[in-house]
């Protein structure tokens, strides 16, 4: 299996400064998404969207359950070491310990390859709404901050430089609405519609769960490939499909140091045990 280091771009892979990591943390939780900046270079960006096709074309993903649709596949890290492996690669892994616990955990590790006219381009919250409010009360108030017990980690592959790429869009501050958004197409929460998360190959950002997002329908002639991991704090159970009796394969956890062994759900007795 090769590795993450064979590049002609030099992508710095050391923790961000208290600072920026703090300015990142407060744009996240104000808008709900974020563009963290470069996380791999465009040569690794490439080697991935290769992995990509090569699981989509393995006839034995259908059956161990590693391709969910036409363009969503999970659980890459049992095909590929180098999807392990990313989850422990800085900047991303700090950011996601200084957000979520330096016990947090991977739940998902998944990619989307969306081919010219596929996408989920309903928006949304994710699965359901964390704190759902009565019609009466408009929104949480702008004076607490929304809690973060997952983030979903989005990697561009290939570069979404325009709507016609199918970029993420999601509408900003919808995260404190507690509620499903109030249009499928174009929703809208405060005054703020809908916007582009624009991205260059290579580039990392996180969305909150529960900010009102869909995937832009891709209608140019380039297929837009993202991959990532939903990184949860501890108390979120690990559920890679089928859940019950999961057993991660021997050969992910060879020559894993503890840090990504914890980061693949190695941890001490705790609540919940
Ligand atoms: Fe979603």
């Amino acid at each position: 299996m090769s590795s993450l280091t064979m590049t002609t771009t030099i992508i710095e892979q050391k923790p961000f400064s208290p600072g920026k990591t703090q300015k990142i943390i407060d744009t996240f939780n104000r808008d709900g998404c974020v563009n963290v900046g470069p996380l791999l270079s465009a040569d690794e960006a490439a080697e991935l969207r290769e992995a990509i096709d090569r699981i989509f074309a393995d006839p034995e993903a259908e059956k161990t359950d590693n391709i969910y649709s036409p363009y969503i596949a999970v659980r890459l890290f049992e095909h590929d070491i180098r999807f392990r492996d990313l989850a422990v690669r800085e900047p991303l892994i700090s950011l996601m310990e200084a957000m979520l616990g330096e016990d947090c955990h991977i739940i998902a590790n998944n990619c989307v390859r969306n081919r010219p006219g596929e996408a989920i381009d309903g928006f949304h919250a994710d699965d359901f709404v964390w704190f759902p409010l009565p019609d009466d009360i408009p929104r949480f108030d702008s004076r607490m901050t929304m809690p973060t017990f997952l983030v979903n980690t989005h990697i561009a592959l290939t570069d979404v430089e325009t709507e016609e790429h199918g970029p993420l869009q999601y509408v900003s501050g919808s995260h404190y609405s507690g509620r499903q958004p109030n249009d499928p197409k174009d929703p809208e929460f405060e005054g703020q519609r809908k916007v582009s998360m624009f991205a260059k190959a290579g580039e990392l950002y996180l969305q909150h769960p529960q900010v009102w997002h869909r995937g832009a329908p891709n209608t140019s002639d380039r297929t837009r490939y993202i991959t990532g991991f939903g990184f949860s704090k501890r108390f979120i159970s690990q559920r890679f499909y089928p859940f019950l009796n999961y057993r991660m394969p021997d050969h992910v956890l060879e020559g894993a140091d503890e840090r990504l062994l914890r980061v693949l759900g190695k941890h001490p007795k705790g609540a919940y045990g």
